[in-house]
């Protein structure tokens, strides 16, 4: 018989029941369900509302249960419509009546609502720790690549020198973001609602502060319609999740193409590789492949749960149910693609000659040829012409700017002298830029530094 019978005359439907019932996704719960409802039932006996024996029979019930689910002696299998009533059922099936008052001034509204919340606050420490250990191997990547030159890119073509350590910097500084808004959400949704009944409190003289505090949250919720009815956070947990699988995808798509023959930047490593069943000389990068794929994914459940909460009126409707499978799997994905993002960009060998040539064959010194123009007093609009004239010139004759003589030089600018060969080297470019923020070595050396000490502390 359902716990909520008492107003029914008829059996639920099988199917109805089969698909009501969030057992099989939301067990996953089950440590945080049991943990609230000791804190509950504590906090009902201090305040004298279940008798004590009642109360440490509960608690005691609970903890041995937990221990069974976690040892797999009890299995969450059954014909339970969630995991709140699974919990309450076996417990009552094995102490009888002092699990029959646990749920005094409490409702699944709130239950589910703590559940979640607290389920949450793991994640978001889990994926926080996660991003810490990708910013530190990235730092350690980078920081043997500060003279690393390599071509930058815009619009795919070839660009400006930097150096590789500085380009796994610019990720570096996403995930750095991605880090402060795991925490920036993690500091807002850190808010009991256990408390706030179905909706609306209860009669009961129950001392919400002191479960806050037994669970170890920052602040109690303020309203009650609001405690049962907010899955902001779980969206907003989520967009921090797409903002790190777009990052990590974007990231991948630059693995992807620099293995390619063509480009041979880097060199992923055979144990996060794998072959093609026909063509034997293939060496796939499925796993970066993989992580720009599941992107994807992460963001379908991003915008399954702005969907399925858009049209809700307050307070809890059922429909909020819908916000756990999506969360569970983005949450799954993003910690796992992290998880073999880290391993992967570890081993994956990088070829600085490769590099270093794609620079060296390429008119990347374009901008600080016409810059030196600049400083002989040219303007940089006429300059720009004259550099671009030259560049024309030399694609035409095969040949790149520091091969140009003087005497082809001066018949562009008369302003050329010997000093300009000094420029046209691709070090040269990074050397001279001391500007906070630029490609230069010393400058993302330090950068490096800096980042390291931050969060290795964290
Ligand atoms: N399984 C439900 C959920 O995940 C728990 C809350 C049910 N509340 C209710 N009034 N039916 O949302």
């Amino acid at each position: 018989m359902k716990l909520w019978a008492g107003r029914f005359e008829q059996q639920t439907d099988k199917a109805a029941d089969a698909f009501n019932s969030s057992l099989s996704f939301d067990k996953r719960l089950y440590e945080y369900d049991i943990t609230g409802s000791i804190a509950h039932v504590t906090m009902l006996k201090k305040q004298n509302i279940i008798p004590a024996e009642n109360a440490d029979e509960a608690i005691q019930g609970l903890k041995d249960l937990l221990e069974d689910i976690n040892s797999g002696k009890v299995l969450l299998e059954g014909n339970y419509e969630d995991i709140h009533m699974g919990v309450e059922e076996i417990l009552t099936n094995r102490i009888g009546d002092s699990a029959k008052k646990i749920h005094t001034s409490r409702s699944r509204n709130d239950q589910v609502a703590l559940d979640m919340k607290m389920y949450t606050k793991d994640v978001l420490i889990s994926i926080a720790s996660k991003l810490t250990n990708i910013i530190l191997s990235l730092c350690d990547v980078a920081k043997d690549h500060t003279e690393t030159i390599m071509p930058g890119y815009t619009h795919m073509q070839k660009a400006q020198p930097i150096t590789f350590a500085h380009h796994v910097s610019a990720y570096i500084e996403m995930f750095k973001r991605d880090y402060s808004r795991i925490i920036d959400c993690l500091d807002r949704m850190n808010t009991m609602p256990l408390g706030a009944g179905a909706l609306a409190c209860s009669t009961f003289d129950i001392d919400r502060d002191y479960v806050t505090e037994l669970l170890d949250f920052s602040s109690t919720t303020l309203n009650s319609l609001d405690s049962v009815s907010d899955r902001d956070y779980l969206i907003e947990a989520m967009s921090a999740f797409s903002m790190i699988m777009m990052h990590l995808s974007r990231f991948c798509e630059e693995l992807i193409i620099w293995s390619t023959e063509e480009f041979g930047y880097v060199t992923m490593s055979d144990a996060f590789s794998t072959g093609s069943s026909m063509m034997p000389q293939k060496k796939n990068p499925d796993m970066a492949e993989l992580i720009r794929g599941k992107t994807g994914r992460v963001y379908g459940s991003l915008v399954t749960l702005m969907v399925v909460m858009k049209g809700i009126p307050l307070a809890y409707n059922k429909d909020m149910q819908e916000d756990k499978e999506c969360f569970f799997d983005a949450y799954d994905t993003t910690i796992t693609c992290l998880d073999i993002f880290g391993k992967m960009v570890v081993t994956m060998t990088v070829n600085k000659d490769k590099m270093r040539y794609a620079a060296e064959k390429s008119f990347i010194n374009a901008t600080d040829m016409a810059e030196y123009l600049v400083k002989k007093g040219v303007s940089f609009r006429d300059a720009h012409f004259v550099i671009g004239a030259l560049v024309k010139y030399c694609i035409d004759k095969g040949i790149y700017l520091n091969e140009l003589t003087m005497e082809e030089l001066k018949s562009y600018s008369e302003v050329f002298e010997d000093d300009v060969y000094d420029v046209l080297g691709v070090a040269t470019s990074i050397m001279v830029k001391t500007v906070k923020g630029s490609p230069n070595p010393k400058i993302v050396g330090e950068y490096l530094e800096s980042v390291k000490k931050e969060f290795s502390v964290l």
